[in-house]
């Protein structure tokens, strides 16, 4: 058994090297697919050495969840459209946090039945690791369900508001910790049961009054707070996987959260507590109450003036994903190609409604990797490109973000599309995108709207583009 053990540790630490790798191969999109493999492989690999090294696990019962699990997850994986990514990855998130709740409530209620609990019950350390883990999981738990809902639209996007709001939030956090402390100090398991109500309850109230436009910080804090919850229960059961495998998850998300507040020049508290969207919606109108004008064209006037440009650049938003035109804007763009336009795409860091959403969409339709640019790579050029060619994208252009100081965007950085020669904007009407906010790119002389569902008017602008030759 001890030999077994030692093995054990080689293979889990064989598992954790393939879990880095898996976190190297995914900073790119060219490595992505090996990275996979590698964090398949690592986790096959974990799963295996468990059973071996568990103390008598109840496999037919551990097997059977498994199976049903594994059924669940691959329909899901099979059938969600890339649209509803997002939503899927915070629920997939609150099922981290579930399963640390749900192992920390059996540790303590199997605290007399089971030799292994009962050490772990009378050891101070144990009990801080079973709370910290439990309470971080229930309230990764609940505010990932919000976080579900406000995504899937099952839930108003809207932020919960009011001078209450903070005060409520201030005494959960409070009771939380209190009875925890209690619980770590008397062992006491009615201590524990209200600490862990309490953190289920938090979660709703943390994530409420966060608004939609931040949800991006949000769904990979989850995810940080999902790999720590993970890395508590680890220490709870012992398990040196566990720990590791969430401490990667935690980090990277912790990473990630950092990388997307620095998009959107802002702080990680200011994005929690700041109260950012509260005010979506305001500034929808000119302001002076005057209706404002706007350009419409068809997708034939697009067709010409970007056959007849040398350079165009694209810039997807999450109307793209909305309306599957992936390979619909490959094909105009190899048709302008065809014609000697220079094509390139210029990618937003929160573009979409996921990290690397527009990457991902975009690579599906096998669009070569150097033409897709980055912020920071493509923003200099746009004085200097005839056409840009806005398709379902909208807070990532708007340039409210640098220069109307009272925007609750501003400071965000942006593509900075207005200062093309000419702009282009694909979407359905004149509404405003997440962050509910109105956007004077639409408005400006140099800019035509091309109204209708992204993939038609792609698809209408390829023809006029392949059948009108110039
Ligand atoms: P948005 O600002 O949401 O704008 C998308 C636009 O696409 C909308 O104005 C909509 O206008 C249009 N649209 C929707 N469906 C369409 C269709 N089928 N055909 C044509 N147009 C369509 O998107 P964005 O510019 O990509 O900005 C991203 C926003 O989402 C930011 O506020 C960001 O903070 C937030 N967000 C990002 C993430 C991440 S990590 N990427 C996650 C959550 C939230 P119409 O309705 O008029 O068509």
């Amino acid at each position: 058994m001890e030999n077994l053990a030692q093995y054990g540790d080689w293979a889990y630490l064989i598992g954790a090297v393939l879990f880095i790798l898996t976190l190297r191969g995914l900073s790119s999109p060219t490595s992505a697919v090996m990275g996979n493999r590698y964090g398949m492989a690592g986790m096959t690999l974990a799963v295996i050495t468990t059973f071996f090294v568990a103390s008598s696990p109840n496999v037919a019962l551990i097997i059977s969840a498994m199976l049903i699990g594994a059924g669940i997850g691959i329909y899901r994986a099979r059938t969600v459209p890339m649209t509803q990514m997002p939503e899927t990855v915070a629920l997939m998130h609150s099922l981290v946090g579930l399963a640390a709740v749900l192992i920390a409530v059996a540790a303590v209620l199997h605290a007399d039945a089971d030799a292994f609990y009962k050490a772990m019950h009378g050891n101070t350390l144990s009990r801080f690791e079973l709370f910290v883990g439990c309470f971080v999981g229930a309230i990764t738990f609940t505010a990932s369900v919000i976080a579900w809902g406000k995504l899937s639209a099952k839930l108003a996007a809207k932020p919960l508001k009011g001078a209450w709001v903070k005060p409520v939030q201030a005494t959960l956090f409070l009771a939380m910790l209190g009875f925890g402390a209690h619980y770590f100090v008397t062992d006491s398991l009615s201590s524990f049961f209200v600490m862990t109500a309490i953190a289920l309850v938090f979660g709703y109230f943390w994530i409420a009054p966060i608004g939609g436009g931040d949800m991006p910080v949000v769904v990979s804090l989850l995810n940080s707070l999902s790999g720590w919850a993970a890395a508590g229960i680890g220490f709870t059961l012992g398990n040196s996987m566990l720990i590791i495998a969430g401490s990667l998850v935690g980090s990277s998300g912790a990473i990630l959260s950092y990388i997307m507040c620095k998009a959107m020049n802002r702080s990680l508290l200011n994005v929690l507590f700041g109260g950012f969207g509260a005010d979506a919606g305001a500034g929808a109108d000119a302001g002076d109450g005057k209706e404002k004008n706007y350009k419409a064209g068809s997708p034939d006037d697009a067709a010409f003036l970007m056959t007849n440009a040398d350079s165009v650049v694209i810039v997807p938003g999450y109307g793209l994903a909305q309306a599957r035109a992936q390979n619909a804007v490959k094909e105009l763009a190899n048709a302008l190609k065809e014609k000697g336009v220079t094509v390139r795409y210029a990618i937003h860091p929160v573009a979409g409604r996921m990290p690397g959403h527009m990457n991902v969409l975009l690579a599906e339709a096998d669009v070569p990797y150097e033409d897709v640019k980055e912020m920071d790579e493509i923003n200099s050029d746009f004085p200097s490109t005839d056409v840009v060619l806005v398709i379902g994208a909208n807070d990532v252009v708007n340039p409210a973000a640098k220069d109307n100081p009272s925007s609750p965007i501003y400071g965000m950085p942006i593509l900075e599309a207005h200062r093309a020669r000419t702009v282009m904007v694909i979407k359905r009407s004149m509404a405003t995108g997440y962050a509910g906010l109105d956007n004077d790119l639409f408005y400006l002389d140099k800019t035509m709207m091309v109204f209708g569902d992204a993939k038609k008017v792609l698809e209408d602008m390829v023809k006029a583009v392949t059948g009108g030759g110039h």
